[in-house]
């Protein structure tokens, strides 16, 4: 059975509501790299969280752990107050479906049309009637933009309309949270703006909470409530994006940046040594 946890001492989320997401004390190592040293994160509903770190780091690895298609070796991982790290995979399907995951690739099925792809989860998931479920798909498209192109496959399509069908095909059961794993790389600016925009729709429209995992700072500027930075293990920043702009911390500053430091330098033969 899945235990509420009350630990004294665990941080809470700010604001004094209840956290929708926790994670506490977790640890994880993969192969040689411990990804996760103890790591403590509290998600408030309704909130967009951006996560920022160098490839790497655990970034996926941490959206992986939320939905449990990954288990800590040890801690606690919380859904609305219930630890589900244990759960045995049925119990945890029926939580999944709480959680719409945007892929880092789309992961589109390119022998079914946009809008069979949308209406896949539809299918598989629930018992909608036929008619019922052509109503959500076209619902959905029309929130990403792509009302007109249900009929076509993924290869007639641009990588940002892959990106947005596969952002429909997220939402297809109204999840109450939404995980974008790095949503805007490889997309031109314009685009990637796009999608920026589609975030803070659903943010506003569904009332989602949001995970948005990136290394595009820009797209972090424009969506974060709140900034974390996940760095060899641990959480080395959590606050606002004015907050972060002023931090003093100087991994935290090239990152944002977007500065080499002095290995990379000294490796490119650029320091003069
Ligand atoms: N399924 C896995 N098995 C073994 N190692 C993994 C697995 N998934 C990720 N890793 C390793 O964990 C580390 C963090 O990966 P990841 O979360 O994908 O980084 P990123 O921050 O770039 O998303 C990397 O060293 C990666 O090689
Ligand atoms: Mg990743």
């Amino acid at each position: 059975m899945a235990q509420a946890v009350d630990t004294p001492g665990a941080s809470r989320a700010p604001g004094g509501a209840d956290p929708l997401i926790e994670l506490m004390g977790v640890h994880k190592r993969l192969g040689r790299q411990q990804v996760f040293r103890e790591v403590n994160l509290s998600l408030n509903a309704g909130e967009t969280t951006v996560v920022i770190g160098e490839s790497g780091m655990g970034k996926s690895v941490l959206l992986k752990h939320i939905v449990g298609l990954m288990r800590p070796d040890r801690g606690h991982v919380l859904y609305r107050g219930e630890r589900i790290e244990h759960l045995p995979d049925r119990r945890m399907a029926g939580i999944r479906r709480d959680f719409g995951f945007l892929f880092q690739l789309s992961a589109l099925f390119d022998s079914m049309s946009a809008g069979d792809n949308v209406a896949f989860p539809l299918a598989e998931r629930t018992d909608k009637r036929k008619a019922e479920i052509k109503r959500i798909v076209d619902e959905k498209l029309r929130m990403v933009g792509l009302a007109e192109i249900g009929h076509k496959m993924p290869a007639e399509l641009s990588g940002g309309q892959k990106k947005r069908v596969a952002l429909a095909r997220a939402i297809a059961l109204d999840p109450s949270v939404i995980l974008y794993d790095e949503p805007t790389t490889g997309l031109d600016p314009v685009r990637a703006d796009t999608i920026n925009e589609l975030i803070l729709k659903l943010k506003r429209e569904m009332r989602v909470t949001s995970i948005v995992v990136t290394h595009d700072m820009a797209s972090a500027f424009k969506v974060a409530d709140r900034i974390v930075m996940l760095h060899e293990g641990e959480f080395i920043f959590d606050g606002t994006c004015d907050e972060i702009r002023a931090c003093a911390d100087e991994r935290v500053s090239r990152f944002i940046e977007g500065r080499a430091d002095a290995d990379d330098l000294r490796s490119l033969g650029e320091n003069g040594s």
